[in-house]
């Protein structure tokens, strides 16, 4: 008898025709510590943030972040923003390997660099949009330019460094596996890996036989040596602008996004946790992902009702309601949606939600 085999679905809606992806410009400039790449889309709108991606680790701007933001239903938001795509060093199509004994920068250090960017667009606020390393480089950027980010979609984000278990977990894997399983390993969850779909053949095969892969690992060392960001709920070391904190269930970093968000003020935090996404919920769920966004931004009075979608409007009005029988902000909402409903969550930042989608 024929088993019954679980099947990843990936959503696709691309483009419609007739919608074209904007021109992209690719900028270099000089750090203190170093050259870093960045791609621009769009023009600035006036009064309006920047939007700034910062990948993960064994990716690039366009393996990361292009199924989200040519999705579709993504067109309606940004052509509201200018996007600027920054890729870590060493890490644009075609960078040269760095010689033997670069000092790569730390991720405090690649935070650091993103002053230089904004500084030669001429942008003074973003809201930024961040992936596992790139999550953590935005936060630390946050905690350091408070004024400058009204905002932040922070997708897999571990603030902690590591311990000596993690240490220790980690010297075990890499006597057994090779550095581009390991790096797999961080981005999606082993279901995902030994379901090897044919999402996953494409970035294995990607990883494993990158060009640049010597400084792919140089990213992963530092990501690997960050440092605590130390977030106190009530302390003075937190986010003051609104967040967004993303995690697919069963994705590797699942805990470390639940912690993140019992020290993150409630008031300015929201969970999503996403059902049916693995690691990578932008590449593998980027409708959802969008909805979400989308609604985030209209807590920042950025995405009027009437910029939305007459399906969008409708979800909002069904999840209002149901987002309101948990009266008690200060403690952690739990809503769940189901994948036919299609609700999300609607509202001002603020409401520390749980989301399965
Ligand atoms: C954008 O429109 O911002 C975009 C397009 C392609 C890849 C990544 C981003």
């Amino acid at each position: 008898m024929a088993e019954l085999q679980e099947v990843q679905i990936t959503e696709e809606k691309p483009l419609l025709p007739g919608q074209t992806p904007e021109v992209a410009k690719t900028h270099s400039v000089e750090t203190p510590y170093g050259s870093v790449t960045f791609t621009v889309y769009g023009t600035p709108k006036p009064k309006r943030p920047a939007i700034l991606t910062y990948h993960d680790v064994g990716l690039n701007y366009k393996s990361c972040f292009q199924p989200l933001f040519q999705f579709g239903d993504m067109q309606e938001i940004i052509q509201n923003f200018v996007r600027v795509h920054v890729d870590a060093p060493g890490m644009e199509d075609g960078a040269p390997v760095f010689p033997v004994g670069y000092q790569y920068p730390s991720l405090d250090q690649l935070a650091d660099m993103i002053p230089c960017i904004l500084q030669y667009l001429n942008f003074s606020t973003i809201i930024g949009i961040g992936v596992g390393a790139g999550a953590y480089i935005l936060s630390r950027y946050a905690l350091n330019h408070q004024d400058s980010v009204e905002g932040l979609v922070l997708i897999n984000i571990d603030p902690n460094a590591k311990g000596w278990m993690d240490w220790a977990a980690h010297k075990l894997t890499g006597l057994t596996s090779s550095i581009s399983e390991m790096i797999l390993g961080h981005l999606f969850s082993q279901e995902e890996l030994s379901g090897n779909s044919e999402l996953i053949q494409k970035y294995r095969n990607t990883i494993t036989h990158a060009p640049n892969l010597e400084n792919i690992v140089l990213y992963w060392n530092s990501y690997n040596n960050r440092r605590d960001l130390n977030f106190e709920r009530g302390g003075d070391i937190t986010l003051k602008c609104p967040v967004m904190l993303v995690v697919g269930d069963q994705a590797p970093h699942e805990d470390a996004v639940v912690e993140c968000n019992s020290k993150l003020d409630p008031i300015q935090t929201s969970f999503l946790k996403m059902a049916d996404s693995g690691g990578q919920p932008q590449l593998t769920q980027p409708g959802k992902l969008t909805e979400a966004i989308k609604y985030f931004l209209q807590g920042m009075g950025y995405m009027a009702s009437s910029c939305m979608t007459r399906l969008s409007r409708s979800r909002t009005a069904s999840l209002t309601s149901a987002a309101s029988f948990d009266g008690n902000r200060s403690r952690s909402r739990t809503l769940s949606q189901s994948s036919e409903s299609g609700t999300l969550p609607s509202g001002p930042p603020g409401h520390t939600m749980e989301v399965s989608c």
